[in-house]
């Protein structure tokens, strides 16, 4: 079953006197469970198509769908609502709360949500911390961490809302080739034991071998061959 599915999408920046074209007629489907890399040059449009999915940006024209809601004419309450709830972000620089230790990282988002006490959510958190392998890390803030525990940690914080979809805009950019391999088997492993669909955007064909599902994308369009 498809859980995004992505018809017509253009998304145009007006910069000074021009537009910079920088989506120009995306189709895309993506099935529940996927891991789906999206790969392309600098510039291709990788950033913005899943900024575009993750509500973090507003498609020009087409239809976007998201668990077969259309987020191009949502409110925004309920766009706030679809990034809370039903999507994870994983970023190329981490975004993690430098004065936070690494177990209070992954509770903020469940503290955000109001839905669970406050020891339910320590638990949910120890669980993704754990899955992640950080148990022993769980006190220390991200400066005391090496690039890829960061990244362990964000994906835990990621994860720990389960949401539907986890968008990765380059996650694996800052590390060494050896650990964003490390990271790449990691997100494979929490797609298959959380059964969330990944998305995730790099310009290195090495982490491809990864991925069940491969779209290239070039000049703002998808490239099929
Ligand atoms: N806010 C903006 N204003 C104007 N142009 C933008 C803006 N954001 C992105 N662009 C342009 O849109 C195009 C696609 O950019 P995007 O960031 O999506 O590419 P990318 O594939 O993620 O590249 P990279 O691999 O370098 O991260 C580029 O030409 C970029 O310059
Ligand atoms: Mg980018």
């Amino acid at each position: 079953m498809s859980i995004i599915e992505i018809k017509g999408l253009k998304k145009e920046y007006p910069l000074g006197s021009t537009t910079v074209y920088a989506l120009r007629g995306i189709d895309l489907q993506v099935n529940e469970g996927d891991f789906m890399s999206i790969i392309g040059p600098s510039g291709s449009g990788k950033t913005t198509l899943l900024n575009v999915i993750g509500c973090i940006d507003f498609a020009t024209e087409g239809s976007v769908q998201v668990g077969g809601r259309e987020i191009t004419s949502l409110k925004d309450k309920e766009i706030t609502d679809i990034r809370l709830n039903k999507i994870g972000f994983i970023f190329q620089t981490f975004n993690l709360i430098p004065v936070l230790d690494v177990i209070e990282n992954v509770e903020f988002p469940l503290l955000l949500m109001k839905k669970q006490s406050v020891s339910e959510i320590r638990k949910r958190a120890e669980k993704l911390i754990d899955e992640v392998g950080l148990t022993e890390y769980a006190k220390h803030r991200p400066a005391e961490l090496s690039g890829g525990q960061r990244q362990r940690v964000a994906i835990a914080r990621a994860l720990v809302t389960n949401p539907d979809i986890v968008l990765a805009d380059e996650p694996t950019a800052n590390l060494d080739s050896v650990t964003g391999a490390q990271i790449l088997e990691l997100m494979r492993v929490m797609n298959q034991i959380e059964k969330t669909t990944f998305i995730f955007s790099t310009h290195d064909a090495n982490v491809l071998k990864y991925a069940n599902n491969i779209t290239k994308i070039k000049d703002g369009l998808i490239v099929r061959e």
